[in-house]
Order: C-alpha cells, then structure tokens, then sequence
C-alpha cells in the first residue's frame, strides 16, 4: 500500500509510523486510518520489529478526526457503518508494544489514539483534550471511557463538558503521560525507549503487556491469577532460561525471542 498520510519506517528493532497531514494538523481522516492499520499489520508480521513508536509533527500529534469528512453524515451513516470502524482501535489490539511520542495537540480522536497506545511520553509543548462537547458531539473512540481510568472522574469529566486542554505537566501529574521531555528530544528519547523494550525479551515484553491491559478488563483477583499464569509461562521460554542463567554468570543476556 502507498502512503500518503503516515510515514513508515524501519529503525533497527522498531518501527517508527509518523503522522503527517501537516495541512490538517494531522486529522484523522479514513484514509490515514487505512493506512496506520496497514503500517502496524506489517510491524506485527515483521519478525524483526519488536517495538514501534507512533508520533506526529511537533505541532500537533493529531487533531482529532477529520471534522470536515464527518461533518454532513446523518444518524444511519454513521450508526449503519458502525463508525469509528473497527480499523480505529487497531492499535489496541496490537500485541507489540506501541508508545506514543506526543508534541502539540493530541484532541478529540487524537488523544483518544494516544490512550490507545500502551504508553504515553510527552513533549513539553504536548496538549490533551476532548473538544468534541464544543462540536455538537462526545468522544466516540474511548475518550470518555480510556480519560476517565487514567486521570479520574474529575479531571476526565471536566474536560469532556468544557473542552478544556491539559498541559503537558498536568498531564504527567495526572498519569495520563509517563514523561515529560524538551520538544527537541521527543523522538529521540521514545526511539531510546523503544530500543531499549526491543532489546529485551519480545515473550516477556509481550506477556508484561497482557498483563498490564488485563488490570483494565478485570478484577484484582481475577488480574493476578492471570498475572500468575503468565508468569509461570515464561518459565517454558528459552528467555526465561537464558535470562536467568546470564545473570548467574554476570554476563549480558542472548535472548532467542523465544
Ligand atoms: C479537519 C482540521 C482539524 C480536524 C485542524 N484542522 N483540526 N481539519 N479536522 N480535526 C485543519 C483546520 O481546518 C485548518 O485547515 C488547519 O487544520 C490548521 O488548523 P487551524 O485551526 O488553522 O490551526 P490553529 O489555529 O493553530 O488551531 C489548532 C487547533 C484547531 C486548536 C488544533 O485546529 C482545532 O481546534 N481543531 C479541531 C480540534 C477538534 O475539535 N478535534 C476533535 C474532532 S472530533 P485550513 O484548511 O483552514 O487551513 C473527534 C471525534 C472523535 O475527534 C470521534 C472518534 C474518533
């Protein structure tokens, strides 16, 4: 598939998928939905990416969705299409880990791809919000949902009635993001991340991952049992086997992937 809305490569270990519609603050319009579905499909079945960075311009990660695509469907075209597509939240169901390096304006459907992602590193100059309530509508892809588990009732239904932005550093108070970097070494420092994810364990990295989600689906006792499985699963891994023995003897692990 050509790209005409994302930029696709290949960085080592980690696969780098930047959002670039520089005209509409990068909207998310179907066709760049397409094509980040697409991009991560080829990061999942590339056996040699084991991580993969998502991030936009320095002036917005994106705006939200495309409002001027959206703006004259009815009631049944978007209750008929079920729109936001399944192809939306394709990032949450990808098992390698994704973070999200946000600069400038993550709103509406853009912040909402960033909560989809398994973390969050933010520039200085990063802004989150929910404007949607100031255009006749309410989130439609986890904003109220994925907001409100990470910063709480209050922040998270403040800013989906007014519209209000989150900085940066409120956003990192919050827990919305995990770091808050200078502009100038976002994407340095989420490929410094990515790499470091990459080069260890991909099972381990992948099972951490499940294991983390699932504290979003389930209940504590139920998280750690499945916690616990997984663990012991890792114990069938040559990682697991590999790890282990390369701290006994002081040396750096040769992990298998496997
Ligand atoms: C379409 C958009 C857009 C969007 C910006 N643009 N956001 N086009 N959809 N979401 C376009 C503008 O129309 C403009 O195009 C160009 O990008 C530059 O934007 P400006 O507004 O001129 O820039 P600025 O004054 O710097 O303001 C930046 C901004 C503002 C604060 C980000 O653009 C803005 O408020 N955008 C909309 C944010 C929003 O409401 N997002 C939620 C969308 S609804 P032209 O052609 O005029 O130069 C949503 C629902 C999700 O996301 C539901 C499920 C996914």
């Amino acid at each position: 598939m050509a790209y005409e809305n994302i930029l696709v490569e290949t960085r080592g270990n980690v696969g780098l998928i930047t959002l670039n519609r520089p005209k509409a603050m990068n909207a998310l319009c179907a066709a760049l939905i397409d094509e980040l579905s697409d991009a991560l499909d080829g990061f999942e079945k590339d056996a040699g990416i084991r991580c993969i960075v998502l991030t936009g311009s320095e002036k917005a990660f994106a705006a939200g969705a495309d409002i001027k695509e959206m703006k004259s469907k009815d009631f049944m075209d978007v209750y008929g299409e079920d729109f936001i597509t399944h192809d939306w939240e394709r990032v949450t169901w990808t098992r390698k880990p994704v973070i999200a390096a946000v600069a400038g304006y993550a709103l509406g459907g853009g912040c909402e791809m960033a909560m989809m992602c398994d973390f969050i590193i933010a520039a200085e100059n990063a802004k989150f919000g929910q404007p949607e309530i100031t255009i006749g509508t309410i989130p439609g892809s986890g904003g109220t949902q994925r907001l409100t588990r990470f910063v709480g009732k209050s922040k998270a239904m403040e800013m989906c009635l007014t519209g209000r932005m989150m900085d940066a550093a409120e956003a990192e108070r919050s827990g919305l993001v995990s770091r808050v970097v200078p502009v100038e070494d976002l994407l340095e420092d989420a490929m410094k991340t990515a790499e470091k994810i990459a080069g260890l364990s991909l099972p381990s990295v992948m099972m951490a991952k499940e294991a983390v989600n699932r504290a979003y689906e389930t209940t504590l006792a139920e998280g750690v049992k499945f916690e616990r499985r997984l663990f012991h699963s890792s114990f069938a891994t040559q990682d697991q086997k590999e790890g282990m023995a390369a701290f006994a003897e002081k040396r750096p692990a040769n992990w298998k992937h496997r």
